[in-house]
This record gives structure tokens, C-alpha cells and sequence, in this order.
């Protein structure tokens, strides 16, 4: 009922060669018929070109950050509408790296989801616990704050599910290669829904797309895939590599 969503999360890899040659090695190995929705998120400066790579593809682009303003003096900013201008569908919202390192609280990433929203992007939102967090039971409240201030006053506004998609990425599990089991992934995407519940127009909830992320590779993504409330990944490191991004895609449905 929920389509699967592969994205992949390049963060600030690759040269402008190597940018090319993998999204035309990913667009190259999949197949015509894939039952996922693929998103490639590569850095800013190579969208425009990725974007005529792709372009007789299924698979869609997204970016990794966004300003929420439409222009002016943000020295250094992208804004909504250059992203749209570039054919951008998809946003990574609150990223644990945009949290940690560059101080982004759950009420600047609120004013990224508006800003997406009004401009028709997808935001992923990405919600998620740091290892002394989980270790002191704090992990449901943590989520239950990022989702209830990061999504406030936006019931009236996410008003059909495919509008929005949320990535459960536990802190712990972010590129240490130490992924979360498939029950733990579970426990807190099944919490996610019955939250969404309560600060979205509650019939959309189960049908928002729920995404895992954390050290995804093909040979643990079928295990997370089977449970009943992780409906695709956000991949990191794995999404570098074009063999192991289009195994995961294949082995997403
Ligand atoms: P990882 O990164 O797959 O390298 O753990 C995931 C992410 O940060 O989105």
C-alpha cells in the first residue's frame, strides 16, 4: 500500500567527475520497471547535471539542505525556488550532521518543512536518537519532540501523505556501520506512525512513506525492508557505490 522510497544520501562526496560517473552508472543498472521511488540526492553544484543524466530515468533528485527564505542576502544559501528551478522534487530536512555541526534547531527546520511545502517539495525529515539518548530511555521522547516541533502547525498544510516522508535514523547507526536491528528499527518507526497521528490530519498516517537510515547495506536492507512500518532507506554510504545503491533499490520491493 506504501510504494518503497530508496534515497541516497552522497553528502559532500565526489568530485564533479565522479558525481557523473555514478549517477550514470545507478541510471545505466536500473532496471525500467523498478517498483521503488529512487532519489538521488547529490551535492548542490552537481544537480543540473545529474538532472540531464537521469533524465530519461525514473529516478528523481533531491537535494541535501535548503534556506527558507525565497531570496536575498543569505551569502552562501540555496533557496526553494533555485532548487525547484533545477527540477529538484525532494529536500533532506534536518539531517543529525545539520543538527550536530551546524546548530539546526526543530523550530529552523519547521520554517525549511513550510518552505517546502509552499514550494512543492517533498521533505524528508529526518528524526533520530543519539547512542547516550537510547541508553537512557530518552529515544521515544527525543522523536516525539523532533516530530511535534519540527511538523508544528502543519496539519493543515501536509494535506495528502506522498507530501511528506519521514527518515528514522538513529545517531548511533550513522555511518559506524553498526545498523539497528530490524526489531529496534520497528519499535520506533510503529511509534513514529501512531505520532504522525496525532499532529497530522490523522487518516494520513498510514500512509506516509517511513524511511530507515543508518549504515543500510544490501546484505542488511531485505531484513529492515520485511518489517511492517520501514517502507524504504535513506542510504549513505552505501549510495556512493552504484553496485550496492541499485542492490538495495532491487532488493527494496
Ligand atoms: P550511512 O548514512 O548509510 O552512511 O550510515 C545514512 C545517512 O546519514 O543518511
Amino acid at each position: 500500500m506504501r510504494k518503497p522510497v530508496i534515497a541516497g544520501n552522497w553528502k559532500m562526496n565526489t568530485t564533479y567527475n565522479e558525481a557523473l560517473t555514478l549517477a550514470l552508472s545507478i541510471s545505466n543498472q536500473l532496471e525500467n520497471n523498478i517498483k521503488s521511488d529512487v532519489i538521488l540526492c547529490p551535492p548542490f553544484v552537481y544537480i543540473n547535471e545529474i538532472k540531464e543524466i537521469i533524465k530519461h530515468s525514473n529516478i528523481k533528485l533531491g537535494a541535501q539542505n535548503i534556506y527558507p527564505k525565497n531570496q536575498g542576502a543569505f551569502t552562501g544559501e540555496i533557496s526553494p525556488e533555485m532548487l525547484v528551478s533545477l527540477g529538484c522534487k525532494y529536500v533532506i530536512i534536518g539531517h543529525s550532521e545539520r543538527r550536530e555541526y551546524f546548530s539546526e534547531s526543530n523550530s529552523f527546520i519547521n520554517q525549511k518543512i513550510k518552505a517546502c511545502l509552499s514550494h512543492n517539495l517533498i521533505p524528508i525529515l529526518c528524526v533520530g536518537e543519539k547512542l547516550n539518548e537510547r541508553e537512557s530511555d530518552q529515544t521515544f521522547s527525543i522523536i516525539q519532540t523532533q516530530l511535534e516541533q519540527g511538523l508544528e502547525g502543519l496539519a493543515d498544510f501536509i494535506s495528502d501523505a506522498p507530501l511528506l516522508i519521514i527518515a528514522y535514523e538513529p545517531i548511533w547507526a550513522i555511518g559506524t556501520g553498526k545498523v539497528a536491528s530490524p526489531e529496534q528499527a520497528q519499535e520506533v518507526h510503529s511509534f513514529i506512525r501512531q505520532k504522525l497521528e496525532h499532529i497530522l490530519n490523522p487518516n494520513l498516517s498510514a500512509h506516509i512513506r517511513i524511511l530507515y537510515g543508518g549504515s543500510v547495506k544490501p546484505d542488511n536492507c531485505k531484513e529492515l525492508m520485511k518489517q511492517p512500518d520501514i517502507d524504504g532507506a535513506l542510504v549513505g554510504g552505501a549510495s556512493l557505490n552504484a553496485d550496492s545503491f541499485c542492490q538495495i533499490i532491487t532488493l527494496s520491493h
